[in-house]
């Protein structure tokens, strides 16, 4: 980039050069980054992209260009998602959630009424998402994130302040269900489901940036979906339900695990991609 550039000469330029890096939606990723580096909205990349970059913002936004074609994740250069229309800080420090977990929350959400007090456990809460999303549309609901991640934990306070619910989410260091005590209406979790000997094919942005314990799910993909399941049974309370988020051809294993744990009514469900995405089950007694 030299001389004077323009916003849409800038834009053009880096989407073509994120095209050649296999991004695959250059042009957003572009725009997502501008905006970040200008400090402003995207709508104004739009309004006036005629507008020539000072140096300085150039300079930041060569940077994050940068970084991005090396493989460290959009979210992590503009350090915030949004899930389920709510913000949440994300960092190297715990997975960025992502779409199929929305589905997970939207299913979980449909199973409860909004008045419900219910007794709900996010187990591997990672930035928090899941239990504080539940917080916040379930305002008389009691929410436990547990995560084996201090550093997991850590973000998940700030996410949960960030969101206006520190004081209704209980944050708990445990193994699985460890440290865990007490029964609940709901279990929701998306535990590592990625077959160990599959990490290291995974995209850059995900092998090298994602903690390997927020994905590595053992030789076969569901050793620790498996020490979840076994410890589920008794803290559901009878008639409460467990929902997991799974890979892609787990779901019959998946099941065998549930029955196995004495519960009832599985299922076994499809993404928005028409990929078997989720696991659920209940504690009829
Ligand atoms: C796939 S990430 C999910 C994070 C977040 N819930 C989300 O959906 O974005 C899995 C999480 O499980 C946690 N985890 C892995 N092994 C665990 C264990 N043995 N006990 C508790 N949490 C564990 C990881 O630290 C990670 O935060």
């Amino acid at each position: 980039m030299s001389a004077e550039w323009t916003i849409r000469e800038v834009l053009n330029w880096t989407r073509g050069y994120f095209e050649d890096a296999g991004i695959v939606q250059p042009r957003l990723e572009a725009e997502i980054l501008l905006a970040h580096a200008l400090d402003v909205e995207r709508l104004h990349l739009y309004l006036s992209p005629d507008k020539p970059l000072t140096v300085d913002e150039r300079s930041k936004f060569r940077t994050f260009v940068q970084e991005r074609r090396a493989g460290i994740p959009l979210q992590h250069l503009i350090g915030e998602v949004t899930f389920f229309g709510l913000r949440f800080k994300v960092r190297r420090d715990a997975l960025i959630p992502r779409g199929e977990t929305e589905e997970l929350l939207d299913r979980t959400l449909r199973l409860v009424t909004r008045d419900q007090a219910a007794r709900c456990l996010d187990l591997g809460t990672g930035s928090g998402v899941i239990a504080i999303c539940l917080a916040r549309y379930l305002p008389r609901a009691s929410v436990t994130a547990a995560d084996i991640s201090a550093d997991a934990l850590a973000l998940a306070r700030e996410n949960a302040l960030l969101n206006g619910v520190a004081d209704r989410v209980a944050f708990l260091e445990s193994d699985w269900f460890q440290n865990v005590s007490g029964t609940f209406d709901f279990i929701v979790s998306n535990p590592p489901y990625v077959e160990t000997e599959t990490i290291e094919g995974l995209a850059v942005e995900v092998r090298d940036h994602e903690p390997r314990v927020a994905l590595d799910g053992g030789t076969d993909g569901i050793e620790q979906i498996r020490l979840l399941v076994a410890g589920a049974g008794e803290h559901l309370e009878a008639g409460g339900r467990i929902l997991l988020e799974i890979g892609h051809g787990q779901g019959d294993r998946v099941r065998r695990l549930f029955v196995d744990a004495g519960l009832e009514d599985v299922t076994i469900e499809t993404d928005l991609s028409g990929l078997e995405r989720f696991a659920v089950a209940r504690r009829l007694q």
